[in-house]
């Protein structure tokens, strides 16, 4: 018998309590302390595991040990939850066997712990995808979110929780989680709103104001002070090692992870805010006239601020904590409440609410994490489940808790011990009997549906007249008195009267676990669980969607007067189911042990562990299965499984499992002592034995395998030779058919081109003998083309010969058709005229005749005067309407009223002579001496060059100024000024043409009364002085250049240089200046002014021509002047200037 790997290698103590060598209590204590203080935490009994809470992290949960325990057998390693983990999730997954894993343990122990373990190993063994890990992520998450709502700080545990859970986890076929259904077990709601000294209320309320941000906490109306709060309870508010800010944002995370929507975490948070406003409502007593006190809101802020978080009416909430309706068939009663009243209904309330948020927190996950609904689902089961509590007092919950334990406890009995023995008698295997507990009494004691605890809590809660703790109890002493678990003073058995540690108002409960003393106080209050109906509909009347649903027996629309079922019973009533649940599913046990109660690390406190060890019945436990066989399984299973060990029973068996196994057996030499066989299975005592037969199985497989393979594999090749067989004379006959045709692929090219050759010859031959048939065809054409060309121009010569007739024909037709038609036309025109005046001679005759006819009515000349009337009225109208629309008295307005009659024409046009001549006058009138001068001068230089020079249309709207130099004032010309003798008429600078080069120099121009002066421009120098009587005559050009000439007497002073030829931008007004004073100067004859494109100056001897010519408008626009030869000088105007 081989075994690789065993648990029994490097064993610390004995790793599976079976094999303990002397078995006792002491050596069980001993050696769970000798593992524990080696960090060996698990221990084994069978297939049972023994976890011992280590206190601190070990480094055993790694990935590595998840993979070192996965898929190895259960016994293999050292004990490890994974080992169990993995031995359920291979049952599940390979025997379709629903298992469930059930953790027990008191308070403190681990299991939730335990429970996280077994799940996260499942999640990493089991498959992987996108879509699995989704599921397995959500599963996992949903633990924080429950854990933060449903788990408190205790004395025991810092981390209790506070309720019961259990998670059916689903997978397919192939083992990959499909999701998850969570039952939870009664909240132990009292602790919203009292908690026990030492604990903290649940988590979350902490969670929330430590970690939630301002923003979150001002919009939940919190403050971050715990001391605020009347339900936090301050002596543990901080926890050790609990961070509740950074618990916060995972429960935050794991909340989204799960799927909870971002609204409704705002509403989970605005419900915890809630709770704790609903704590700090404080009332106080109001005297009533009738004597009685009413109970009043102290201080209604925190109530208000409640109500506006849950959008609740606050009159309606404060009137619910003030009376109490009451209905009763078809009555309705009205009763006001006080102060102790509205305070047991305002935690009402809060434990209501929260408890209930809780619940929906449970479906709300389920909803999440429900697997789709497909054909079956492999299941597994963990329950968490809080565990055994004995405190110093002890209410209602713990009896609730422990009542759960209980039924956990008999359901492992039954499973285990009973089951295991049972098995053996049923099966006919020789069996001595064990002795052990069977706490199935003390379940009888709570759960008796006529005489058990919770049954007569329940008929007290029922029962009409007063009922209270007190009659509770008393209803327990008479009927559970003689109970054998059930202990109480006032009990009718007497042996209970002396004992002191059993006070008057408690009852004790000898449970499985010990002995728990139950303060009956509270019992009846907390079973009832009632909340005042004005409460449950004030709380259904809030504008708050997951308020409503939380609280629907609110709606008004479907009161119930039924009572709701209490506590006790529905508690009772989802244990039922769930130990109903457990029992159709494969059990796996993991029995957790607290090894200390100060939850530190590496203390073993022997007489805390023995007692566990007890009340958990491990030592029977241990016993049974040493007892017993380790192993069993029906016959055709087993022969199914092992029969290729054995040549005989290999591949078939004909006969009977039973036999076959027996022969299987035999031909294997197993001893005897490790096997028995029963009627129905066969029973294997040593776990070793069981692994020797997997082994040789394992071991047989491979050698199949290997057959298997060999078979495949000589198949496998025999097909491929026969395939490259066939496929060989496939590509051979491929390939001849592909050598032939390229043989007959070259015969035929070249036939092809022998063929080509010939034909070439042959076409060339032909083409030949073809051109020249052609070149025959196109000389014939040829000439045919040059005769009919012939003909057809003569032929055209003829038509255009008999076309010009024709045409003449037609004109002198076209002429004569004309003249007949004028002939006509002046025919007709006579005949209308005729008629016309026919027409007209007719009138006159006929108005003669209607005046002759009428004048007889008349008085002698009354038409004249009519007609002289008329024309008066005519005129009178005309003249006044004339007078009305004068045109303005500017000269030059050309506006004139339209002729009203034919007959006034000649006057309308002479009036508007007359009126024109009229104005003119009087504009005139208004001119003074200078301005009369100046138009002189316009008008004189009007006659000298309007219609004779192009530059005179520019200057008509220049003024001449004259002096534009300002030579008097200006300091610079003063000498100039005293030199002249006479008024300066006119000073302007003036361009000097060279008369060598044409080129320009800068000269004042003066003109007095006598002379002409031209000095320079920046010395003020007189470079020239020429009186009038010497200058003959100005030359100017027709264009519109500044040019002009002054010619000089020949043989005067003036004339030595010759003539000078300037250029002025004033040019009409200097010449228009020159000509009036020249005009008269005393002895100077009248200047001559000739206008003319080419004219002839005296430059010394020379008579030099200087022509003007249109030039390209270049330069800027300029007139350049260019001296071209002796007798020439070009001035070159350019065409728009
Ligand atoms: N395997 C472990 N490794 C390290 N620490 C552990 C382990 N198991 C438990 N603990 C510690 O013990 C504490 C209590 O464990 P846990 O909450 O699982 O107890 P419980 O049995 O669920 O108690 P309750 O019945 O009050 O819920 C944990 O908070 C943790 O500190
Ligand atoms: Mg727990």
């Amino acid at each position: 018998m081989e075994v690789k790997t065993s648990l029994l290698d490097n064993m610390i103590g004995v790793g599976d309590m079976v094999l303990l060598e002397p078995l006792s209590e002491d050596s069980f204590i001993a050696n769970l302390r000798n593992r524990f203080d080696h960090n060996e935490i698990y221990t084994y009994i069978g297939s049972v595991v023994i976890s011992m809470n280590p206190y601190r992290s070990l480094p055993i949960f790694t990935p590595e040990k998840v993979e070192e325990y996965r898929n190895r057998n259960f016994y293999e390693l050292s004990p490890h939850i994974y080992a169990l983990a993995d031995e359920a999730y291979r049952s599940l997954r390979d025997q379709d066997k629903d298992q469930c894993i059930l953790i027990t343990g008191e308070s403190g122990a681990g299991k939730t712990e335990a429970s996280k373990l077994v799940m996260s190993y499942v999640a990493a063994v089991c498959g992987k995808g996108q879509e699995v890990n989704k599921v397995k992520e959500q599963l996992l998450q949903s633990n924080p979110v429950l854990e933060a709502f449903g788990n408190a700080k205790t004395v025991r545990n810092d981390n209790s929780s506070r309720f019961g859970k259990y998670m059916d986890i689903e997978f397919d076929f192939k083992g990959d989680p499909l999701g998850g259904v969570i039952s939870n077990y009664l909240l132990e709601k009292s602790r919203v709103v009292k908690q026990p000294r030492g604990e903290r209320n649940f988590h979350i309320f902490y969670q929330l104001l430590s970690g939630a941000s301002d923003d979150t906490l001002k919009k939940l109306k919190l403050d971050r002070d715990f001391s605020k709060y009347n339900y936090l309870s301050l002596d543990s508010a901080a926890v050790n090692g609990l961070d509740d800010a950074a618990n916060f944002r995972t429960v935050r995370n794991a909340m989204q992870i799960v799927g909870f929507m971002e609204d409704e975490v705002q509403s989970v948070l605005e419900l915890v805010a809630a709770v704790l406003k609903l704590g700090n409502i404080e009332f106080k007593p109001e005297s009533r006239c009738n004597g009685n006190d009413e109970s009043r809101i102290r201080d209604k802020n925190d109530l208000k601020e409640m109500c506006e978080l849950l959008g609740t009416e606050q009159t309606v909430l404060e009137r619910a904590f003030s009376y109490r309706t009451v209905e009763a068939k078809q009555e309705k009663v009205c009763t006001t409440l006080n102060v102790a009243q509205a305070y047991y209904a305002r935690d009402a309330l809060a434990k209501n609410l929260y408890s209930r948020l809780f619940s929906w927190l449970v479906t709300r996950i389920n909803e999440s994490i429900k697997a789709a609904p497909k054909s079956r689902h492999k299941v597994m089961g963990v329950l968490d489940i809080y565990g055994f509590e004995i405190f110093e007092e002890n209410s209602f919950e713990q009896f609730i808790i422990n009542y759960c334990n209980e039924k956990l406890q008999q359901i492992f009995i039954e499973l285990t011990l009973r089951e295991e023995q049972e098995e053996y008698v049923r099966e006919g295997i020789e069996w001595t009997n064990i002795e052990y507990f069977n706490n199935a009494i003390i379940c009888d004691l709570i759960e008796n549906h006529q005489n058990g605890i919770l049954a007569m809590l329940d008929e007290e809660c029922l029962r009409p007249g007063t009922v209270t703790d007190e009659t509770f109890l008393d209803k327990l002493n008479t009927i559970c008195a003689e109970h054998l678990h059930f202990e109480s003073r006032l009990s009718k058995s007497s042996k209970f009267l002396t004992d002191h540690s059993l006070p008057h108002n408690c009852f004790r409960i000898q449970h499985y676990a010990g002995k728990v003393l139950y303060r009956a106080e509270g019992f009846v209050d907390k079973n009832n669980d009632l909340l005042y109906r004005d409460l449950s509909q004030a709380m259904y009347k809030a504008n708050h969607s997951l308020m409503k649903q939380l609280f629907p027996e609110g709606n008004p629309a479907k009161v119930n007067l039924k009572r709701p079922p209490t506590a006790g019973f529905q508690f009772r009533h989802s244990v039922g189911t769930l130990m109903r649940n457990l029992q159709t599913k494969n059990p796996n046990y993991i029995r957790c042990i607290k090894p200390n109660d100060k939850k530190a690390s590496h203390i073993f406190t022997d007489s805390l562990v023995c007692h566990q060890v007890r009340y958990l019945g491990l030592m029977e436990n241990v016993r049974v299965r040493r007892a017993g066989y380790a192993f069993r399984q029906a016959y055709e299973p087993c022969l199914e499984r092992y029969k290729m060990l054995c040549k005989r029973t290999w591949p078939h068996w004909r006969g009977p499992a039973r036999e076959g196994v027996e022969v299987l057996m035999a031909d294997l030499t197993v001893p005897a002592e490790e096997f028995s066989y029963g009627r129905s299975k066969v029973f294997i005592r040593n776990p070793r034995t069981l692994f020797f037969l997997e082994e040789r199985r394992r071991q047989c497989l491979q050698d199949l395998a290997t057959l298997i393979q060999k078979i495949y594999r000589g198949w496998k090749c025999r097909s491929h030779f026969l395939l490259l067989k066939k496929s060989q004379i496939v590509v051979a006959a491929w390939y001849r058919r592909y050598a032939q045709q390229n043989k007959y692929k070259r015969i035929k090219s070249a036939t092809t081109v022998v063929q080509s050759y010939t034909r070439g010859w042959q076409a060339r031959k032909l083409l030949r003998e073809l051109k020249y048939q052609k070149r025959c065809e196109e000389a014939v054409t040829t000439i045919s083309a040059y005769w009919h060309g012939t003909q057809a121009r003569m032929e055209l010569r003829r038509l255009k010969q008999e076309a010009r007739n024709i045409h003449a024909v037609t004109v002198i037709w076209a002429y004569w058709q004309g003249t007949k038609a004028r002939r006509e036309l002046r025919r007709l025109k006579e005949e209308a005229r005729r008629k016309h005046a026919v027409a007209v001679i007719w009138a006159y005759w006929k108005g003669l005749k209607v005046r002759r006819e009428y004048r007889k009515f008349f008085r002698a000349n009354a038409g004249k005067k009519i007609y002289n009337f008329t024309i008066q009225r005519i005129m009178q109208k005309y003249f006044l309407g004339l007078k009305s629309t004068m045109p303005s008295m500017s000269p030059i307005d050309k506006s004139w009223p339209v002729k009203p009659y034919l007959f006034l024409d000649g006057v309308h046009s002479e009036l508007r002579r007359i009126f024109h001549l009229w104005r003119c006058t009087k504009y005139r009138s208004e001119f003074t001496e200078e301005k009369k001068a100046v138009f002189e001068e316009k008008l004189e230089a009007s006659e000298i060059f309007k219609d004779k020079k192009a530059l005179y249309a520019s200057s008509v709207s220049q003024p001449f100024m004259g002096d534009y130099l300002e030579i008097s004032k200006n300091p610079k010309y003063q000498k100039l000024n005293s030199a002249m003798d006479e008024k300066v008429l006119l000073a302007d600078v003036v361009n000097k043409i060279n008369r060598a080069n044409g080129k320009g120099t800068a000269r004042i121009f003066l003109l007095t009364k006598n002379s002409v002066v031209l000095a320079d421009q920046k010395t003020g120098q007189v470079k020239a002085s020429v009186p009038l009587p010497d200058l003959t005559s100005v030359s100017v050009s027709t264009q519109s250049d500044g040019f002009f000439a002054l010619k000089l007497k020949e043989g005067s002073a003036s004339a030595i240089k010759g003539d000078f030829l300037l250029s002025s931008e004033h040019l009409i007004e200097i010449i228009t200046k020159l000509h009036r004073t020249g005009a008269t100067a005393a002895d100077s004859e009248q200047l001559n002014i000739d206008i003319s494109d080419e004219f002839l100056v005296q430059f010394k001897h020379d008579k030099v021509c200087v022509k003007f010519i249109q030039g390209a408008p270049k330069n800027g626009n300029s007139v350049s002047c260019k001296r071209k030869n002796n007798r020439l000088l070009e001035v070159s105007v350019p065409s728009t200037v």
